[in-house]
């Protein structure tokens, strides 16, 4: 009796929290970056990615000295001196540090690859450049890092300039008034080390790729410009944008918004915090993005002295009891889970352009698939961007991952700056539908609370995408049947239920009992298999059995599991784990993994397995179904 009172106040208390969340929808919150700069790369200033020197300094010479007082002078590794000139002058000078005749490296991209003594470094990394540039008067000037693993300290022309933590968010610093006439010296330290307060915790199973892994630049932009602007489809048929003006003279602005190609324009005007909500009416001629009609329109925004363009589909998607609906239609989402990682067999987390349509396209055209999931952190805006071109739906999450440690403010801090500048960042791409908040993390009241104010957050920052995160289950036996139970507490605040599961690989069912799994449907939510997969070494066959790390126990293992899914009446779409085989230092089987783990679809440099077949064959044949995949019930 007393477990159904608790799974009643729970429910109740989360339909309070939808509706508090609700009434709350804000643009911003404390969590919430200083400065977005939507699109950026689309802004005026200098790229800074390219040629830069690096200086490694694993006992952080460079900040503090032996007795753990401040670096003094001939180590202050963010000096800009040119020490050989100045040893010249002085040469009683002493300086154990040279940035500008130290090895150079090309950015972005882990360290790596700069040298094979790097490959497992972790520590502080220095890195410096020069640029010439010519500031002008009224204008405001950012640096902007996409990506820096997992701090980074910014010094411009030997001002600390800022810093920030967290190794897959952007940051923009305001340098207006550091940036000088002529020669400019910038130089960032880089630590990839995490304690047990970070987000994620210094144990994952992938890579760290410490360093700065997206890309730079120097942002030119008016002394009153448009910081913020998130354009999109409401489910009650509108065209709503909220724009934040940064600056000045950020109140009263004259704001307007236009979509050319449907003729519409929206105007208002800023309040005292530089805000404007405007909504109207979805034109009936909006073509609705989709998978199948990645449909993106020019948005302007503009201001009488500044104007900024934007790529934006506009879409809806919700649930309705255990459906998911795209656009009012029920979608069975035909996808695989995808880490960071390019192409090749010394990959360095330089996720381009390329490097990434060579991997989303695996999933469209190889698979035919329509869904990914990027997984376990946010991945670059250039990948997000290319997943609205070409027609993917996409799950994006945060890395709180494993064993988080719930108990720490500072923790929950980190986490919620992570989910703001998430979502804050990418809230204008059509493609993601859903915002995970945890993978597979152990339950307790902490870890409960802890999540439940993450999924708060998500509400508030964004009222159009769906929650969910990666849980566990619990399994019984009963009579000779294998039960799977979805009960984690969490899932009373989740829109979309998400497990992984990994019977047949993890565990000792045999195979062939793996299709007979039974999984009863206790909370009439749609759910996703986020992952399931197993591991085999591309080219690998045993003629005698098939036994594991062989691709005919892949190909057989996801036999097996898509033929336990189809009877799944809730089950509204997976993600397998995994595209690629990924870089895990966990992973050290000195035939099958010697670093990698091996559950890829593809190997490293993007050969197929026989079990990228199975899979591509299941996802054709649901898309030749037509209508959204719906298990048979009998
Ligand atoms: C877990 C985890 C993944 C990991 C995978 C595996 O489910 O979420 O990050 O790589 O299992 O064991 O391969």
């Amino acid at each position: 009796m007393l477990p159904a009172i608790i799974r009643l106040i729970s429910v109740v208390w989360a339909t309070f929290a939808l509706i508090q969340a609700a009434e709350a929808q804000t643009f911003r919150l404390d969590s919430s970056p200083d400065v977005v700069m939507t699109n950026a790369s689309s802004r005026d200033g200098l790229n800074l990615s390219g040629g830069w020197t690096w200086s490694v300094d694993p006992y952080r010479d460079g900040l503090q000295g032996f007795h753990g007082t401040a670096a003094g002078k001939g180590h202050q590794r963010f000096d800009p001196v040119d020490v050989d000139e100045a040893t010249r002058k002085n040469p009683g000078d002493l300086y154990e540090y040279d940035m500008r005749r130290a090895d150079k490296a090309t950015l972005p991209g882990s360290w790596v690859s700069h040298t094979p003594e790097l490959r497992y470094y972790q520590g502080l990394m220095w890195y410096a450049r020069d640029f010439h540039y010519s500031p002008k008067p009224g204008k405001r000037y950012f640096l902007r890092i996409e990506a820096a693993n997992y701090t980074a300290r910014v010094y411009l022309n030997g001002t600390f300039a800022g810093a920030h933590e967290g190794g897959f968010t952007p940051f923009t610093i305001d340098v207006t008034g550091l940036v000088l006439e002529g020669e400019n010296s910038i130089i960032v330290g880089v630590d990839s080390v995490r304690t047990d307060q970070s987000v994620p915790p210094p144990v994952t199973d992938w890579e760290t790729y410490g360093g700065i892994t997206r890309d730079i630049q120097l942002i030119e932009v008016p002394g009153t410009f448009i910081d913020e602007a998130w354009v999109r489809l409401t489910r009650d048929g509108n065209i709503a944008a909220s724009v934040r003006i940064n600056g000045n003279a950020c109140a009263g602005q004259a704001v307007e918004i236009a979509v050319p190609e449907l003729e519409l324009t929206m105007r208002g005007t800023s309040d005292e915090r530089g805000q404007v909500e405007l909504r109207t009416t979805a034109p009936h001629k909006l073509a609705k993005w989709s998978p199948e009609n990645p449909k993106l329109y020019d948005v302007v925004v503009s201001t009488a002295v500044d104007r900024l363009h934007e790529r934006i589909g506009f879409r809806t998607i919700e649930v309705k009891d255990e459906d998911i609906l795209l656009n009012g239609k029920s979608i069975f989402l035909r996808g695989i889970s995808m880490h960071e990682e390019e192409l090749g067999t010394s990959p360095a987390r330089a996720m381009s352009e390329s490097s990434a349509r060579a991997l989303l396209s695996e999933i469209k055209y190889g698979l035919h698939g329509n869904f990914v999931r990027l997984a376990h952190y946010p991945h670059s805006e250039s990948t997000l961007r290319l997943a609205d071109e070409m027609g993917l739906l996409v799950w994006s999450e945060v890395p709180v991952y494993w064993l988080i440690d719930w108990d720490s403010g500072e923790t929950l801090d980190t986490a919620r700056s992570m989910i703001a500048e998430n979502i804050h960042r990418d809230r204008n791409r059509a493609s993601i539908i859903l915002w995970s908040v945890a993978n597979e993390t152990p339950v307790s009241d902490a870890r409960n609370r802890f999540l439940q104010t993450l999924i708060s957050d998500v509400r508030a920052l964004d009222d159009t995408r769906l929650i969910t995160a990666a849980l566990l289950t619990r399994q019984t036996e009963e009579n000779g049947q294998t039960i799977a139970h979805i009960d984690d507490p969490l899932t009373d605040f989740l829109d979309v239920l998400a497990v992984n599961t990994y019977n047949g690989w993890y565990g000792d069912m045999p195979l062939d009992a793996v299709h007979d799994i039974k999984w009863p449907d206790d909370h009439g939510k749609p759910l996703i298999f986020s992952e399931f997969g197993a591991a085999a070494l591309a080219g690998f066959h045993d003629p005698e059995l098939i036994r594991k790390f062989s691709e005919e126990y892949q190909a057989e293992y996801y036999r097996q599991t898509l033929d336990m899914s189809s009877n799944i009446t809730f089950l509204r779409g997976m993600s397998p784990w995994i595209l690629k085989d990924f870089r895990s230092p966990r992973r050290q089987h000195p035939i099958y993994q010697r670093g990698w783990n091996r559950k890829g679809l593809l190997s490293e440099t993007g050969r197929r397995k026989e079990a990228f077949n199975v899979l591509a064959a299941h996802y054709k044949m649901l898309e030749a179904s037509g209508i959204a995949h719906r298990a048979t019930t009998d």
